[in-house]
């Protein structure tokens, strides 16, 4: 057998999986849930979802995923031998990662064709309602919105086929750090903005009227889905890590730069949206309307909106090279499928779906189910839906069905580590995750009305 290539240091573990986990997932997606669900309540209640529900899966897959340095099937036959039912998580995991890899992409699209107009010049001098009217008029053209799609998963393709995302990610390593500056210059600059404190108070004053059961379920959905967790993503990462990468340090440090990502995006977003009286609760072109209009008013604004955009293409390639390696690396460990097979068969489902999320914004934009286009569905159900679930599997299969003494030696590296919280830790991942993760369906689904 090959030998599995390993991280080097704990940078890498750190740089790798915060490549992962930091993409349009914090920058684009968490403002829009943030805006639709009212401001500050869905902040709290996601801080409490990656607390206490996030760390511990997290945790859980890292356990997984370094116990045996095996893909996520493979994995759990050896942890629980008896217990074949758990391997339908890494169907599931598959699933669930080639359905968000296509709406992600056409997300990504978008940022490449921003990025195209920030750098022709033609993003600067409009007006807020011009702006609005370029979303749109973009969105609805069928045929732009598959081109950028395609050309996004031609790159995404053409970067795992040809073994480069070392390098890719090596470049990353330096962009991420870039992005962090340029993220906190433009907060001080939305600060700055005329009636910025309304935004600021939308973003963390917590109405609690505002609190409903779709919001808590999408709160839940949106830690699984910042976080990259849920379908086996950070478990097929944690089989690279070597046995000297601590666990638990590694999931705080990870979970509170990811978190800390999303809310410098709530508060560049924010400010600006009531600064330029627009809509908070636009869905998902929110922050495609209002970045043009922040960098419309900086000084520099070409060179901001091309920058700005540029790291936002890597982190989201960052993004779809993780998502991609789970059925990659499964198609070829499992079924013995050579690199190049596998990663056209991804890219190839990628492209069906990605075109129907595509058209959804304009021929199928009234296919429809339970009043939800294809792209919304498929944002809904994978990030709200499959990631909670899967979650909710890993945390139990770890909390119940492996070896307790498995959970002591990943997390305190074979005794080297003191770990103050392990005990506080491990309830957590047997019994706080899995029960929050099915009152939150419950409450959901309208059961626990009564209740609450
Ligand atoms: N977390 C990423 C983001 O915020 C998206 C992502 C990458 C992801 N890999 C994943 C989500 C695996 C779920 C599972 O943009």
């Amino acid at each position: 057998m090959k030998e599995r290539a390993m991280f080097a240091t704990k940078m890498g573990v750190i740089a790798v999986t915060a490549g992962s986990a930091v993409g349009l997932g914090n920058i684009w997606k968490f403002p829009y849930e943030t805006g639709v669900h009212g401001g500050g309540a869905f902040l709290l209640i996601y801080v409490a979802c990656v607390l206490l529900v996030g760390v511990p899966v997290m945790l859980a897959e890292f356990i997984i995923g370094r116990s045996t340095h095996k893909n996520a099937r493979s994995a759990m036959q050896i942890l629980a031998p008896k217990r074949k039912g758990f391997t339908a998580l890494s169907y599931m995991g598959i699933s669930a990662s080639i359905m968000i890899l296509s709406f992600y992409s056409v997300v990504a699209g978008w940022i490449v064709e921003y990025l195209f107009q920030s750098l022709i010049g033609s993003m600067s001098g409009h007006t807020v309602a011009e702006y609005s009217d370029m979303f749109i008029a973009f969105t609805s053209s069928p045929w732009r919105s598959l081109l950028w799609t395609f050309l996004f998963l031609l790159m995404n393709y053409l970067i795992l086929r040809k073994g480069i995302q070392k390098g890719i990610e090596r470049i990353s390593n330096f962009m991420m750090p870039i992005l962090f500056i340029l993220l906190i210059i433009f907060c001080i600059n939305s600060l700055l903005l005329p009636n910025a404190m309304e935004g600021v108070k939308f973003l963390f004053n917590p109405d609690f009227s505002k609190v409903t059961p779709k919001m808590v379920v999408g709160a839940m959905g949106q830690a699984f889905f910042s976080l990259s967790l849920g379908l086996t993503g950070l478990l097929t990462y944690a089989s690279y890590f070597s046995d000297k990468t601590p666990l638990v340090k590694s999931a705080t440090i990870i979970a509170i730069l990811d978190t800390f990502v999303a809310i410098m995006a709530g508060i560049i977003i924010f400010p600006a949206v009531f600064s330029f009286g627009l809509e908070p609760a636009a869905g998902p072109k929110l922050v495609f309307e209002i970045l043009p209009n922040i960098f419309q008013q900086m000084p520099g604004g070409y060179f901001w909106s091309a920058a700005f955009f540029i790291l936002l293409f890597f982190a989201s390639i960052t993004s779809t090279i993780s998502m991609s390696e789970i059925s990659i690396t499964f198609f070829t460990e499992e079924y013995k499928m050579t690199r190049n097979k596998a990663t056209a068969i991804n890219t190839i489902i990628a492209i069906v779906f990605g075109s129907l999320c595509a058209l959804s914004f304009n021929v199928l934009k009234d296919v429809k189910f339970l009043d939800l286009t294809i792209f919304d569905m498929f944002e809904y159900v994978s990030s709200n839906i499959l990631l909670p679930l899967g979650g909710l599997g890993f945390a139990l299969f770890v909390g119940w069905y492996i070896d307790k003494r498995i959970i002591h030696e990943q997390l305190t590296n074979f005794g080297e580590r003191k770990i103050t919280l392990l005990r506080p830790i491990i309830i957590c991942i047997r019994y706080i995750a899995p029960v929050c993760i099915v009152l939150i369906f419950l409450y959901g689904l309208g059961y626990l009305d009564f209740i609450l």
